[in-house]
This record gives structure tokens, C-alpha cells and sequence, in this order.
């Protein structure tokens, strides 16, 4: 209800600054645009103070990166000049390294606890694949580095691990890996990285689920009894290969994000999945957006509580100031917690608090998703944002991209003077000017 409110008046706000400027032929898509019928009132107020964006150039105007942050897909390298692009610039995201910890231990404390059972074949080593989601992206390779790390896989590369996909390594003859050893209960076991690919399809699409079916199943084919543990980069893919090989076969599989439907899936033999605290992510998302535009400290509401109460603790992010960046913090979600994560959707409860629409009024925001098709992004983030764009009075246009180009995105920022604010989720880390350039005109 409060949505249709709020699309209302966007539709409203866009007729008005359309024909201000007088720009027509605009082909920005606007989400809710059946809403329009309704006749529900407006909010006039509303309207109205949402008619001054104009006035700030747009590159002064608020921008957060979030979920890809701007660096260099080769070395990592952070990009500074995105991520300081202006005093109102941040990126939201979660801390990569320590839940790439965390998915490796929670694999490998899974496998001695499970160790009479789990070596399906009896030849003494346990063996594993990996899918890979982006191996140009930072959050990536921290968690096949995790993995590799937790399992004495990893070989070093450059001093870190190197995290380039294996291919198939089912005689362990790689040198992008090596065999681990894992000591259990007086006897040694062989882990092996059997197999591993980056699931790209032939689009170009990365993180992409079907292609990571698509290689379960041919990797099932030539060496099924030799998997003993499936892991992926993130859930999308893991239940991919989860609902096509391993759920029948009863090998575990484990994931990161804690999509919704992998949750209720370790009730059926889906071996884990991680936290990266969405709901956290998808508040600081917006409310570094919504401190901006309201001329407050940019703690506000995050680590020091607003007039409506809203606050976290710092037990679920970190902040860098010198990155410019917002780290969530990740929780393992495994068969003895999992009960309390079944709905990836429901907003943060500490941060839960409707602002006042007079004293934070309606801004509009663009923001858009690397790839519609994204599960995590689709399925969690969105969710999340949508929620919390009530809460925080933000009219949030959502553009879904197509996850192969930037142009498919940069394209429906034709009119930026539209908007007050933008969220941006690249489709390469390293495309941010694509988007900065855009503002600067
Ligand atoms: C998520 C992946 C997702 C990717 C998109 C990651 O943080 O874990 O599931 O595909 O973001 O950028
Ligand atoms: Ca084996």
C-alpha cells in the first residue's frame, strides 16, 4: 500500500520535472507504472518537496556503489577515484575475507564431523568441486580462496592464494592447487580439488546458475563417485547443482548468501550457506544515501541511533573510512542454526523504524541491479531494499540490467537530473566510470 503511495507520487514527480525541463522523449522505465491507475490520494507535501532535484549538479549529488565494489578485476586493486567521486560517495558491502573464512571452516568442520560417512568411493581422499561465480570479482576470490585456504588446497600466487579455476584435477596433477591432508581421529585424508570452473555462459553472464547445473552433471558423469562435497560461490549456483546431482546422490553442498530456498534446503541435505547480512547491507544501502540528502552525519542511524531509534551494533558491520566502504559482517548458517534464517527477506529488526516523512521527505533515487536474473540480488537484496525504501521515504526506481553489458544499464540513466540520489551495482568492478562519466556531463 505505502508503495503505491510512493510510485504515485514518482509518476507525479517525473510528469512535473519532465515538463519543467522539457525534455520528452525520456525512456526511463519506471518499475510500478500499472500503479498510475490507482486512485489512491497522493500525498501532496510529498510531491512537492520532491520537486526541487535540479538545483544540485548530478555529480554532487549522493552515489553508493554497493555489492561490486569499484577495483581492478586483476589485482583487486581498489578504485579510489570511483569510491571518492564525491563527499557523498560510499560503497556498501560485507566483509569478504572473513566470511570466506568462515564458508571454508564451516566446509571443512562438516567434513570431520561427517568423516566415517562422507568418502563416498573409500579411496581415502576426499574429493571436491567448486564453482566458481566471477573470477574478475573481489568477493569471488575471496571465498575460492577461503575454501582452498581451509582445506590446505590453496597454493600461494603471488603471496595469496591463487584462485584461478582448475578445470578438472580429478589425478591431482594441478598446479593451480594441491592435495591438502586432513588428520581426523589418528587417520590422514587426502583432499582433493577435483574439478572447478567459472560459471559463465556463453552470453557472458557470470555467477550464472544453469551453467553450474549444466557442469555438475558433466562432472557427475565422468567422476560422480569420486565427489564427496560440493561447494559453491554462492547459493545460486549451489542449489543449481544441488536440485540436478547432489540432492539425489546426498553429497553436500554448500553455498553463501543465504538465499531463502537453500535455507529450507539444508532440511534436505544442503550442506550450508553463509550469511553475508543482507538485511544490514540493504539498510546501509539507502540510509548512506538518506544521511546525505537530510545534511546529517553519515553515522546517523547506523552507529549512532536516529530519533526513530534505528541503529546497529557493531557486531554486524565495520566501517573503513579510508575505503570509503560499509562491511557487513557474515553469520554461517548450518543445520543447527538454519531455523532462525528460513525468510532472507525480513528487514533487520534493530533498524526497523519508519522516518518521519516531515522531517525526511520523499527523495527519488535510482538504482539498479547488474543482473535481473541474479537469485541473490533477485531474491534477497531487492526484497530487502524494497522495504526498507518505505521506511527510510525513498522512491527507489529499480532497473534491472542484463548482467553482460554496462551499456544495457547505463542506458536507462538517460535523464540523471531526475533523481537526487543513485545506487549503483556494476556489471564489472572495474566499469565504474561508466557510470561517473554519466553524472559529470
Ligand atoms: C553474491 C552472489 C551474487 C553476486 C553478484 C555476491 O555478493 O554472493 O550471489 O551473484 O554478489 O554481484
Ligand atoms: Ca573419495
Amino acid at each position: 500500500m505505502k508503495r503505491k503511495l510512493l510510485s504515485l507520487s514518482l509518476a507525479a514527480v517525473l510528469a512535473l520535472s519532465l515538463t519543467a525541463c522539457g525534455g520528452g522523449g525520456n525512456s526511463t522505465t519506471t518499475t510500478d507504472s500499472t500503479d498510475t491507475a490507482a486512485t489512491e490520494d497522493t500525498d501532496a507535501e510529498e510531491t512537492t518537496e520532491t520537486a526541487d532535484s535540479g538545483e544540485v549538479a548530478n555529480a554532487d549529488k549522493p552515489l553508493v556503489w554497493f555489492n561490486r565494489q569499484p577495483s581492478n578485476s586483476s589485482t583487486g586493486e581498489l578504485d579510489m577515484a570511483a569510491l571518492t567521486f564525491n563527499d557523498n560517495t560510499y560503497y556498501v558491502g560485507f566483509d569478504a575475507n572473513q566470511g570466506a573464512e568462515l564458508q571454508g571452516t564451516m566446509v571443512k568442520d562438516y567434513i570431520e564431523a561427517n568423516i566415517d560417512t562422507i568418502d563416498r568411493n573409500g579411496d581415502g581422499i576426499i574429493g571436491y568441486v567448486l564453482a566458481i561465480g566471477d573470477i574478475g570479482h573481489n568477493d569471488s576470490i575471496a571465498r575460492t580462496r577461503g575454501v582452498r585456504s581451509a582445506l590446505g588446497t590453496g597454493v600461494d600466487a603471488d603471496g595469496s592464494i591463487n584462485s584461478e579455476p582448475v578445470g578438472t584435477n580429478t589425478d591431482g596433477s594441478s598446479t593451480i592447487v594441491q592435495d591438502g591432508t586432513l588428520e581426523v581421529n589418528g587417520t590422514t585424508y587426502t583432499v582433493r580439488e577435483l574439478a572447478s570452473q567459472e560459471m559463465k555462459n556463453s552470453a557472458g553472464a557470470t555467477w550464472d546458475a544453469a551453467t553450474a547445473g549444466n557442469a555438475i552433471n558433466t562432472w557427475s558423469a565422468s567422476f560422480g563417485d569420486q565427489i564427496d562435497v560440493v561447494v559453491s560461490n554462492n547459493d545460486g549456483m549451489g542449489m543449481s547443482m544441488f536440485n540436478a546431482w547432489s540432492k539425489d546422490n546426498s553429497v553436500p553442498t554448500f553455498g553463501y548468501d543465504a538465499n531463502s530456498d537453500a535455507v529450507a534446503a539444508i532440511a534436505e541435505g544442503y550442506g550450508g550457506t553463509i550469511s553475508q547480512h543482507a538485511d544490514v547491507q540493504a539498510y546501509l544501502t539507502l540510509r548512506v544515501l538518506r544521511n546525505a540528502l537530510d545534511g546529517v552525519d553519515i553515522d546517523t542511524g547506523i552507529g549512532t541511533a536516529d530519533e526513530a531509534g534505528n541503529v546497529l551494533s557493531s557486531d554486524v558491520f565495520t566501517y573503513n573510512e579510508e575505503q570509503r566502504s560499509y562491511y557487513a559482517l557474515n553469520v554461517a548458517v548450518t543445520a543447527d542454526n538454519y531455523q532462525d534464517f528460513l525468510d532472507s527477506t525480513v528487514v533487520y529488526e534493530p533498524v526497523s523504524n519508519q522516518l518521519d516523512a516531515e522531517t525526511h521527505p520523499t527523495k527519488n533515487v535510482w538504482l539498479n541491479i547488474y543482473n535481473a536474473a541474479d537469485n541473490f540480488l533477485s531474491a534477497t537484496y531487492q526484497p530487502l531494499l524494497q522495504k526498507y525504501d518505505d521506511l527510510l521515504n525513498l522512491n527507489v526506481e529499480y532497473i534491472g540490467g542484463d548482467g553482460q553489458t554496462e551499456s544495457n544499464i547505463t542506458n536507462r540513466l538517460g535523464n540523471p537530473s531526475q533523481y537526487d540520489a543513485f545506487a549503483i551495482n556494476m556489471v564489472k568492478t572495474d566499469n565504474a566510470a561508466s557510470y561517473t562519466s554519466i553524472l559529470s556531463q
